[in-house]
């Protein structure tokens, strides 16, 4: 069987090859173009295709793939809402992907951006390359006593309460499911109106579908404390990016730490610093200096790219012997 591997990165090599190097029968072309209605050819041949967050699997481009004799989607991610699953389930293509791979590398990720928002870590390294050793403008905050709001308490949300408990902070929380080991360790579940109304930082870590797509709106924003410090390592589609800049202008939102961004596609995972941007809602985020904006690397950890390659390679073995049921978890369709 052969495999395409799309928006293959030179620092994917050493987890590729640990992960597929004692795969049998399967062959892996990288390709380093991203997967898009232009580059279908690249799967001709191809029964397999491995995907990441980046690649765009709309229903044109998996109608394509079917056409080229795709068969199988491996995604290199937990989420999935790139994935155009009815297009998938109508072309009987199986898509896959690898529901866990560190909760922790995103939630300490999540952690690092309130501690930069708040102490200012990234302005202080400027300052003191230039010998300017004034503490003018880095006052912040002790976490310790503040009141956390952590959106959807999952594998990721959950290690994030978890440190967040550690400093000392309030945790409130909502989901769907409540999870009683948190609410043993102090965590209160609260309706989401009620977190937006007391927490003074709050944290995304729902998956993003049709009913959490904007849930940070500009109502949302107006019922949240003044100055409130709103994190987003989850999906750029949570929020409503507008909204989000109104918020900033106004000063109702007092911090801004975003891993993703409703457009990233455009933007993410290359170089394009000899490139002009035509993003300008993008451009306007960066002009505050209240805002940390990241190119989605919260998941980027040496554990992390281990586990997705080698859930990656269990999945492809898995298909390839017809031994689906072994990886029940990883099946989106
Ligand atoms: P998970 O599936 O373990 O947890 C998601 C939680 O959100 C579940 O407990 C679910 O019940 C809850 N939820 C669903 N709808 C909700 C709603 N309307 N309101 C509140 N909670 C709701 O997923 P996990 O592994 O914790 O990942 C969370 C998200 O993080 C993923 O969906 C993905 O979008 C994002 N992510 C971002 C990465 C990055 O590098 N920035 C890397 C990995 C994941």
């Amino acid at each position: 069987m052969k495999i395409g591997i799309f928006s293959f990165r030179e620092y994917e090599e050493p987890f590729l090859k640990l992960a597929f190097d004692k795969l049998k029968g399967i062959k892996v072309v990288t390709q380093s173009a991203a997967l898009n209605a232009q580059t279908i050819a690249l799967a001709h041949g191809c029964e397999a295709c491995c995907c990441f967050v980046s690649d765009d699997l709309s229903q044109t481009v998996i109608e394509g793939l079917a056409k080229a004799g795709v068969k199988l989607i491996a995604l290199r991610s937990a989420g999935f809402n790139h994935v155009d699953i009815e297009a998938a389930k109508k072309a009987g293509i199986t898509v896959m992907r690898v529901p866990a791979y560190s909760p922790y590398a995103v939630a300490e990720f999540a952690v690092g951006l309130i501690l930069a928002l708040n102490r200012k870590y990234h302005r202080a390294y400027a300052h003191v390359q230039e010998h300017n050793f004034s503490l003018n403008g880095l006052m912040g905050f002790d976490l310790h006593g503040k009141t956390v709001g952590v959106v959807g308490t999952g594998k990721i949300g959950r290690a994030f309460a978890r440190i967040m408990l550690g400093f000392g902070c309030h945790v409130l929380a909502t989901d769907i499911e409540h999870d009683p080991e948190l609410v043993k360790l102090g965590v209160s579940y609260v309706t989401l109106e009620s977190l937006y109304q007391h927490a003074d930082i709050i944290s995304l870590h729902c998956p993003l579908y049709d009913k959490t797509k904007h849930l940070i709106n500009k109502k949302a924003i107006a019922s949240m404390k003044d100055g409130v410090m709103l994190i987003n390592t989850s999906r750029g589609g949570l929020i409503h990016t507008a909204a989000l800049i109104d918020g900033l202008k106004s000063g109702k939102i007092g911090y801004l730490g975003l891993d993703v961004y409703e457009e990233e596609e455009h933007l993410f995972f290359r170089d394009l610093s000899n490139t002009v941007i035509h993003d300008d809602v993008y451009l306007r985020l960066q002009t505050f200096p209240n805002v940390m904006l990241t190119g989605h690397q919260a998941f980027f950890t040496a554990e992390a790219m281990t586990r997705i390659y080698q859930t990656t390679a269990d999945n492809v073995r898995a298909y390839s012997t017809g031994a689906l049921g072994t990886v029940a978890d990883n099946m989106v369709v």
